[in-house]
């Protein structure tokens, strides 16, 4: 297949038109994607996403949009074909010429419009894509939430500032060697980008932290939990749940998260979602078993066997 790739400068109506076809066919009938649009074609325009136009003959039929993810490669936020063009081949296309503009890609957007799920897991797999899929949860009506144990091992309490050193620590531990770790990495060195992580967590970067919703399990001197909460527009994102791996399987997930969701209540207005990636059993029965219900999701997308090396 022979297509010319084009700046994306060189015609943003066509590149608005394509984005929004792509992203409703990724959030699925009847979602509005409006504001989504704006904020993927803001990040094209100040530089943080490259994106290339395909053309046939002249006429555009493709578009292939991604940000640099750091050591993994790039994160490909827009593939897509258009009418006729939407074949196995133009899609594979796409998926190169974004691998050769960013040396590399991490994760790529599935339901690939005009392909039968067969084809698209087909061409993915050949180009070395497994599938994964997140989905977001919310509390429903809370009913009964296991009280917090008279003479448990430890205390809850609130998170503090000082607490950043010790949750960036307990954070690597929890995810060291899991997928979800993959899914939020900037920088190689794991350590640092744990502390980045937390950091960013605790000081607003995804919303204000939520006073009542974050909450340590401190044990022996040490934090062995931690839920971390953040406010967003449409409700408390439960940003972070972790259990210290070596007390993992014991109780103290659903404890540290009862806790959180018992002082969350106090201010019932607000509704309280978090993401999990599906496979990850023990944090969805948790969710399921507190009252969450899967509200979007799950995804249908695909990340690079050969540089993210455990399955979610
Ligand atoms: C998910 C996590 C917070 C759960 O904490 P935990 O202390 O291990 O879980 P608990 O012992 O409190 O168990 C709570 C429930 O989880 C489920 N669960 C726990 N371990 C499980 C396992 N190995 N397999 C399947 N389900 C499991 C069970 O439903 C359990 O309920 P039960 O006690 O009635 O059987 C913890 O495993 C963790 O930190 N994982 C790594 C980080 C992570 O993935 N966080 C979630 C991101 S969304």
């Amino acid at each position: 297949v022979t297509f010319d790739f084009h700046d994306t400068a060189s015609d943003p109506a066509t590149v608005r038109l394509f984005t929004t076809r792509a992203l409703a066919l990724r959030a699925g009938e009847g979602a509005e994607v409006g504001p989504w649009v704006d904020h993927l074609l803001g990040e094209i325009a100040n530089g943080a996403v490259h994106g290339r136009l395909a053309r046939r003959d002249g006429v555009p039929v493709g578009l292939v949009a991604w940000a640099e993810g750091g050591p993994l490669g790039a994160n490909v936020h827009v593939l897509y074909a258009d009418g006729h063009a939407a074949t196995v081949d133009h899609y594979r296309a796409l998926m190169e010429e974004a691998g050769r503009q960013s040396h590399g890609v991490a994760f790529a957007p599935g339901r690939l419009g005009g392909l039968k799920p067969d084809e698209e897991e087909a061409l993915m797999d050949g180009l070395g894509f497994g599938p994964y899929g997140r989905s977001e949860m919310r509390l429903g009506r809370v009913s009964t939430l296991p009280a917090e144990p008279a003479n448990g091992w430890g205390r809850v309490r609130p998170i503090v500032p000082e607490d950043e050193a010790e949750l960036a620590a307990l954070h690597q531990r929890a995810y060291h060697g899991r997928f979800d770790r993959y899914l939020f990495q900037e920088g190689a060195d794991e350590a640092q980008d744990c502390a980045r992580e937390i950091h960013q967590l605790l000081h607003g970067r995804w919303g204000e932290l939520d006073a009542a919703g974050s909450v340590v399990l401190e044990a022996d001197g040490a934090i062995v939990a931690d839920v971390i909460a953040v406010v967003r527009p449409d409700g408390v994102l439960l940003a972070d749940v972790a259990v210290d791996p070596k007390h993992q399987g014991r109780g103290l997930g659903r404890r540290v998260l009862s806790a959180a969701l018992r002082r969350l209540a106090a201010t019932p207005d607000r509704s309280v979602y978090l993401n999990v990636t599906e496979g990850n059993d023990p944090a969805v029965k948790l969710y399921l078993s507190l009252g969450f219900v899967r509200t979007l999701g799950p995804s249908q997308d695909w990340y690079n066997r050969r540089v993210i090396p455990v399955a979610p």
